[in-house]
């Protein structure tokens, strides 16, 4: 387990959280798979009935590491991560707090239950960042929240703060920050006291067409990749990690 993945399993419930507030608990390879084979671990073992996902510090996660968008740092743990969060086979609360960017945001359209603070912020920037949506929230997201609202969020990168999330269906709940991770918690513990057969069974039947979700990781992944080897993102990155706004020309666009 890597150390900025904090693991507790207590009372039938994974709790996992992400613990590198200093980068706003930005993923790092280690960390992806650190959550892959806690996801695993939670699949396999009967005695867990729910996963509690938060974040320490006052954000959530702010994406993907970018210095994992490096050449020189590639690898297919974020990949790997993504279907795993999109084929898990149980429930998944979130608690969020402060910014959820990228990943942060993608992953909760597979959670079942998303609780926030009243100071979440959702983006999902990764035009911006000359990338293509992943964790097939280029499907999942017009569907939850409608394609006009997901095209702002995924065209223009604009943030959904904790209000509009909530009304346009992104969100459970808010909940008071103080007391996000026990109401989190309170309602994984609700989970564990169902009839497990009718709980499972009630939530394949809500997980929409998997077929789809594959087809569209499997497209999202070959664009991903494609536009992680091009020129708008490697200069995006650099910007970022230089501290300066990135410089794209229109020469090659289509
Ligand atoms: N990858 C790597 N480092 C990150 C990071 C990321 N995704 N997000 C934040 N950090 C680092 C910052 O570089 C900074 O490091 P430093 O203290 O060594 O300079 C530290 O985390 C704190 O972030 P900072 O930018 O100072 O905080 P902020 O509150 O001003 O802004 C963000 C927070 C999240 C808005 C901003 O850091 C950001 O835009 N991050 C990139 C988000 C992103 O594009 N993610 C990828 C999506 S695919």
């Amino acid at each position: 387990m890597s150390e900025d993945i904090q693991r507790n399993l207590a009372d039938g419930i994974l709790e996992l959280r992400l613990a590198r507030p200093d980068k706003k608990n930005a993923l790092t390879n280690a960390m992806y798979r650190a959550l892959t084979a806690a996801l695993a671990e939670a699949s396999a073992d009967p005695a867990i009935t729910a996963v509690l996902i938060g974040g320490e510090g006052d954000a959530f996660c702010a994406g993907n590491d970018i210095s994992g968008f490096l050449p020189a740092n590639r690898t297919n743990d974020a990949m790997v991560f993504i279907r795993a969060i999109a084929g898990f086979d149980k429930p998944i609360v979130a608690a969020v707090q402060g910014l959820a960017v990228g990943v942060g945001t993608t992953m909760l359209l597979h959670c079942d239950l998303v609780y926030a603070a009243p100071d979440a912020r959702f983006t999902v920037p990764f035009a911006k960042l000359g990338l293509v949506p992943e964790a097939a929230s280029s499907l999942l997201l017009p569907q939850r929240i409608g394609q006009a609202k997901a095209a702002a969020m995924l065209l223009l990168g604009e943030p959904l703060d904790a209000e509009s999330a909530d009304r346009a269906g992104l969100l459970t709940a808010i909940v008071p920050a103080d007391g996000l991770f026990a109401h989190a918690r309170a309602k994984a513990l609700a989970l564990t006291a169902l009839p497990p057969r009718a709980l499972a069974e009630t939530r394949r039947l809500m997980r929409g067409d998997r077929a789809a979700i594959d087809t569209r990781l499997g497209e999202e992944e070959a664009a991903f990749a494609a536009a992680l080897a091009g020129a708008e993102a490697q200069e995006a990155f650099t910007a970022f990690l230089e501290k300066r706004a990135p410089v794209f020309t229109r020469e090659g666009a289509k």
